[in-house]
């Protein structure tokens, strides 16, 4: 798969294609042994089929310094593709776990040696903070500057052992349960108006653009959902798409291919960070939406012990990457998706959505949603399709043995 132009980790979600499809596409982080003498190239084994069989050493290699992790990035974004990178190194070791190099590498990542788990057997093990550490491991195996971040680490990339983690935390859930008589109407009265003005030119043109226009609606749904604002009433007007894609894309760049020629595009993205300067007074743009609109999420900062200054950050971050540029992957692919499903499919999700809603005396709510089964398992299967985020990183804590399936 040749590497696409989204500024979100999407572009990069090997979209392996076969018969018994891989459930999870993970990668760790180079796993250490942490409490005992063992050798980290020994630190981890796989045990194929069953407990009784013996352990294996980790197939793979990271190749020499410098050059290895240069040929792996190569592979990676431009002579193999993110699926075939992953694909041909399963074939070529008979095992869905095997060391390789991930990129960025080269000034950015300090250590871009990982053992990458690609099956649903031993994947989990990086959602298990017993086993794993997730401490600046959200976007893999480099940190974006704080400098993107108003000088925070933000909560993505806070291990829950962390003592901000939990504070933070509770921050989102109150934001969450604060907005929840926001989220279904907002959501029906931004999306029908996109949906209509969608219609319109479909029916002059022949043809619309999904993507383009959601952003927009997204954000405005978001804002007017989670804080009860509406942009366009504010000095940021329409212009959060396009300061969030930028201030994303210095986030992300070491991850991404924009469709270059290597020859300025791996020296440009994927070599030195980019100076989060260039991004300093978009961000600040959205930060003062944020401060305005935050009221009462504040109020709760200060209960909480968090600066209004840190939590500001980060429900910007929460609003701008973790959910809007979650939406921004996730609404096109399903409309993608759907799309290609067909007309019978298409008709059975209207009967289904529709008769759930009328049942509910023409309400959409989420206990409706719930009984909605084809509309469920169509949007779990984009998210297995195209996850939008594709791999998820841990640091083991200690020794770990790991089975394949
Ligand atoms: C399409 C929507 C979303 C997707 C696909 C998504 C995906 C993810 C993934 C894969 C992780 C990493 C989990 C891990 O490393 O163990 C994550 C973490 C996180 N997400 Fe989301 N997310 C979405 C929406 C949201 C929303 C709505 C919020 C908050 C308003 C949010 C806030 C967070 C936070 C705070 C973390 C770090 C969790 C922690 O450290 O405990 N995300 N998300």
């Amino acid at each position: 798969m040749a590497s696409v132009s989204t500024p979100f980790p999407i572009s990069l979600n090997p979209k392996i294609v076969r018969s018994k499809p891989l459930k999870f596409r993970v990668l760790t982080r180079p796993i250490k042994a942490s409490g005992s003498e063992t050798p980290p190239d020994l630190a981890v084994a796989t045990r194929t089929g069953s407990k009784d069989l013996p352990i294996r050493t980790i197939p793979g290699n990271y190749g020499l310094p410098i050059v290895g992790p240069i040929k792996d990035r190569w592979d990676y974004f431009y002579d193999q593709g993110a699926e075939e990178f992953f694909k041909s190194r399963i074939r070529k070791y008979n095992s869905t776990v095997y060391r390789v190099n991930m990129p960025p590498g080269g000034f950015i990542a300090e250590n871009p040696q990982v053992v990458a788990l690609l099956d649903g057997k031993s994947f989990p093990v990086l959602f298990d903070v017993d086993k794993v550490e997730k401490k600046d491991l959200f976007t893999g195996t480099y940190m974006p500057s704080t400098d993107l971040t108003g000088g925070y680490r933000i909560l993505s990339y806070l291990d829950p052992s962390e003592p901000k983690h939990e504070k933070l935390k509770s921050l989102l859930f109150f934001l969450l349960k604060s907005s929840r008589n926001r989220i279904f109407p907002e959501f029906q009265a931004t999306y029908s108006e996109l949906f209509d003005s969608l219609e319109k030119e479909l029916s002059l043109k022949g043809k619309a653009d999904f993507g383009g226009s959601s952003d927009g609606t997204a954000f405005n749904f978001l804002a007017r959902a989670f804080y009860g604002t509406n942009p366009v009433d504010t000095k940021l007007k329409a212009d959060a798409p396009g300061l969030i894609t930028k201030w994303v894309l210095f986030n992300l760049h070491p991850l991404l291919s924009l469709g270059l020629p290597r020859i300025i595009e791996d020296p440009l993205l994927h070599t030195f960070s980019l100076p989060p300067a260039l991004v300093k007074s978009d961000y600040q743009r959205l930060y003062e939406f944020f401060y305005e609109s935050a009221g009462e999420i504040l109020v709760e900062a200060d209960k909480l012990g968090i600066s209004r200054e840190e939590a500001t950050h980060n429900l910007l971050f929460a609003t701008c990457f973790n959910t809007w540029g979650g939406m921004k992957i996730l609404f096109p692919n399903m409309v993608k998706r759907i799309g290609r499903a067909g007309h019978k499919v298409h008709n059975q999700l209207a009967e289904e959505i529709r008769s759930v809603i009328k049942s509910n005396g023409g309400e959409l709510t989420m206990g409706g949603i719930e009984k909605m089964e084809l509309t469920k398992s169509v949007v779990y299967e984009c998210l297995r399709f195209e996850p939008p985020v594709p791999a998820q990183y841990g640091r083991a804590k200690k020794d770990l043995v790991t089975e394949d399936f």
